[in-house]
């Protein structure tokens, strides 16, 4: 699928299938399913996507074998934080040890907290931005940071910057001797030409738009307290995390859904399984390091939003309706030091696209968070 792999490939089908059944297999087990020897045909609710998300590789298993201590996860209540949190208890689990997993949030949205309980996660409600509660968070020695601001962000300058960029020095201050995977975003890079296989850690910063630009203050602060206080950190360029009720594919299959134009401007992307993210974020606390490292979190494919649309358009049956016409550039991430570091991804683009058109064509639920990765002016 798509205009491009970046990158050779070094893992069959049947491997990449082999490896996540075994983990689907135990989920299963527990849910009295048969098991599974292949990736699951259909998505079939909420409980078997969480399962899926939430399913550590052997790779979070041995790093947090390896690492002693607690895990805090500071803005745990997000779209990726409950299923990060959960995957972090069951990987502690699989290794036999003992530990705290700790979700850090408001919990702003009622009910959020019992879904972690369930799960094993502890839940401490805290806004991070005030420093008497900050205070009375525990001492861990391994924290996954991931609060921040996007939408709103134009409009609320001052709160994205207090939240992006403020809150980071912060965090450093009250846990010093802490390792620290945070969380960043692709945005912090330029568009590139769509022909490239998309930016590297090593090429320059320049954001565009405030909110990018508060998420590179981010990963500054982040560096300044990572050098000054040999704090270690990992800098995680996310970019885009994907799930049935989310993000840059679910955004495309639902304007096909329902009929919406799909304007193809912001021709290409970058879209990595949602399980696959958390599995590199924890295991990027593994390689935090002073001064920080840096990585781009990212699929192999660089999808063509048009060819996306169209195969969307023919499992629901429908024309997809197309507007505009492709940019040269586009924001593009090249996630290879990331496989190098933690493997390749195993879910392919092809299979998240059947997943996500079974689902929305039984009516699954939508977060109704649509991700506005063809936003070209940086204002979110
Ligand atoms: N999802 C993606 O595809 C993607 C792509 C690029 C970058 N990222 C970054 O990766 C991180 C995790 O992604 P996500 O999608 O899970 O983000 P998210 O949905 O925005 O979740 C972040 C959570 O942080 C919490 N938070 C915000 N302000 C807080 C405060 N003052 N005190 C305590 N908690 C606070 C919020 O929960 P409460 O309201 O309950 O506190 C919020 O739900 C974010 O930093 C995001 O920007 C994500």
């Amino acid at each position: 699928m798509g205009k491009k792999a970046v990158g050779g490939s070094t893992q069959s089908n049947a491997s990449v299938g082999l490896r996540l059944a075994t983990e689907i297999g135990k989920t299963a087990e527990a849910r009295n399913m048969s098991t599974p020897n292949e990736l699951p045909q259909t998505i079939t609710d909420v409980a078997h996507l969480e399962d899926l998300l939430s399913a550590p590789s052997a790779g979070v298993v041995e790093t947090l074998a390896r690492l002693p201590g607690d895990i805090l996860v500071l803005g745990a209540a997000g779209k990726m934080g409950p299923t990060l949190s959960r995957m972090a208890r069951r990987a502690t689990d699989a290794a036999g040890i003992q530990r705290r997993v700790i979700a850090v949030s408001r919990f702003s949205s009622p009910g959020q907290e019992a879904k972690f309980h369930a799960a094993g996660v502890e839940t401490i409600q805290c806004d991070l931005l005030d420093p008497a509660q900050l205070a009375r968070l525990p001492d861990a020695p391994n924290i996954v940071y991931m609060a921040g601001m996007k939408f709103g962000a134009t409009g609320q300058e001052a709160l994205t910057w207090a939240l992006n960029a403020h809150l980071p020095a912060l965090v450093c201050r009250r846990f010093p001797a802490s390792r620290v995977a945070a969380f960043s975003t692709g945005n912090v890079y330029d568009f590139v030409p769509t022909t490239s296989s998309g930016s590297r850690e090593i090429d320059a910063p320049n954001p565009r738009g405030e909110y990018a630009m508060s998420c590179l203050g981010r990963e500054r602060i982040f560096e300044h307290f990572s050098r000054a206080q040999g704090t270690p950190v990992s800098l995680l360029r996310l970019n885009y995390a994907v799930e049935m009720r989310y993000g840059v594919l679910v955004d495309i299959a639902q304007k096909v859904f329902e009929g919406r134009t799909v304007d193809v401007t912001m021709g290409y992307a970058n879209v990595i399984w949602q399980g696959e993210a958390n599995a590199m974020a924890l295991q990027a606390l593994g390689h935090a390091a002073s001064p920080p490292l840096v990585v781009n979190i990212a699929g192999p494919e660089i999808i063509s939003v048009r060819q996306v649309a169209e195969k969307f358009a023919r499992r629901f049956g429908k024309a997809a309706r197309l507007s505009g016409a492709e940019s040269k550039d586009a924001l593009l991430s090249n996630g290879e030091r990331g496989y190098q570091l933690f493997g390749r991804p195993r879910v392919t683009v092809d299979q998240m696209i059947a997943w996500i058109a079974d689902w929305i064509a039984r009516g699954g639920e939508s977060l109704g968070k649509p991700t506005h990765f063809e936003t070209r002016d940086g204002k979110f």
